[in-house]
């Protein structure tokens, strides 16, 4: 039995959780904004992690940094095995990107957030030994009907089929980069659109899982932490995520190997957390279209957030105003 009892352990994070981790992502994204458009993306990363790792000190709960972000381009960052929060409390594993967008905040650019993902202890898949993963990410639509192991185009033809929509209305989220060219004109032969994003996998993969938004797929190779985490949002909103872990070199797949990671094996979203108790928090940097970004409104700091938890299938958005006085 979970225990209300201060100081005592709880053995599954619960609903409280969610909706304190969200203080961390709005730190972390208040922190980041004086970087907003300066071209200094360690700077911004630096300060965001700084602050997130400062009031996730002070949360409730025992967490393990399971998915740390910087290790891919040697950036500041929230180290794999660090312990996070006061210790006592629930049990967790917990993915973090202090901002999933880096170079976005750098260049003033939108969609840059800041994020977190929970799950309990020992759920989540540790690829931190694998940078990349190829990913695809649909709503509830695409469950038992989209599979990487299918061609693009299978999947768009059948995904529309079971979203009973023209294929020529389909629009697919991709990040742009040269390595989808292939991928981008396949998307584009079969009939659908593409909404190329410069950067936020995970804000893309979110909006293909949502109903209310006009992207119906998130695919391609974007990092492995960025996949376990949208696979925490993912299971929260009932949508399909898949990942096959992409390496770039044979050391890294060794590595991979060695750590006990499958290969040319495609993870579903139960393997990529292994846990039905997931949560996810995410606060806007720069505008996007998922959450706002920070904007200063007289004395108020205004922050967006979104608070997804599996266990009830609820999205919450969180607006918060903070006394900016208190955060100079
Ligand atoms: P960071 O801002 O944390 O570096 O990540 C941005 C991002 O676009 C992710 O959303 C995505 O998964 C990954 O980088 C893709 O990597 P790359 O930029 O190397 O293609």
């Amino acid at each position: 039995m979970a225990s209300t009892e201060p100081g005592t352990l709880y053995r599954h994070p619960d609903r409280n959780l969610a909706m304190e981790l969200v203080r961390a992502t709005e730190a972390a994204a208040i922190r980041a904004v004086p970087f907003v458009g300066k071209g200094d993306k360690n700077g911004a990363d630096g300060a965001a992690v700084d602050a997130m790792r400062k009031f996730l000190g002070t949360v409730d709960f025992d967490g393990v940094v399971v998915i740390g972000e910087g290790e891919k381009d040697h950036a500041p960052m929230l180290f794999n095995g660090e312990h996070v929060g006061t210790g006592h409390g629930p049990q967790c594993d917990i993915a973090v990107d202090p901002i999933d967008g880096t170079s976005l905040t750098a260049a003033g650019r939108p969609n840059a957030l800041s994020m977190i993902a929970v799950s309990d202890r020992g759920s989540m898949l540790d690829a931190s030994s694998v940078y990349y993963m190829e990913k695809i990410v649909t709503g509830p639509e695409g469950i038992g009907v989209v599979d990487l192991r299918q061609s693009i185009g299978d999947n768009l033809r059948a995904l529309a089929a079971a979203k009973k929509k023209p294929i020529g209305e389909m629009q697919v989220a991709v990040l742009d980069r040269p390595r989808h060219a292939q991928l981008i004109e396949e998307i584009r032969e079969a009939g659908a659109g593409t909404r190329l994003l410069l950067d936020g996998d995970v804000a893309g993969g979110i909006n293909a899982a949502r109903y209310e938004t006009r992207i119906d797929m998130c695919v391609g190779i974007g990092g492995s932490p960025e996949g376990v985490a949208s696979a925490c949002a993912i299971k929260a909103l009932g949508g399909l995520i898949q990942g096959r872990l992409a390496p770039k070199t044979d050391e890294e797949r060794e590595r991979g190997e060695a750590a006990g990671l499958k290969f040319d094996y495609v993870y579903e979203a139960d393997e990529l957390v292994r846990s039905d108790n997931t949560f996810f928090v995410a606060t806007g940097v720069t505008d996007g279209g998922l959450v706002e970004g920070v904007r200063r409104k007289g004395p108020i700091i205004r922050t967006e957030s979104i608070v997804l938890r599996s266990r009830s299938g609820t999205i919450r958005r969180v607006v918060a105003d903070h006394l900016a006085e208190k955060w100079l």
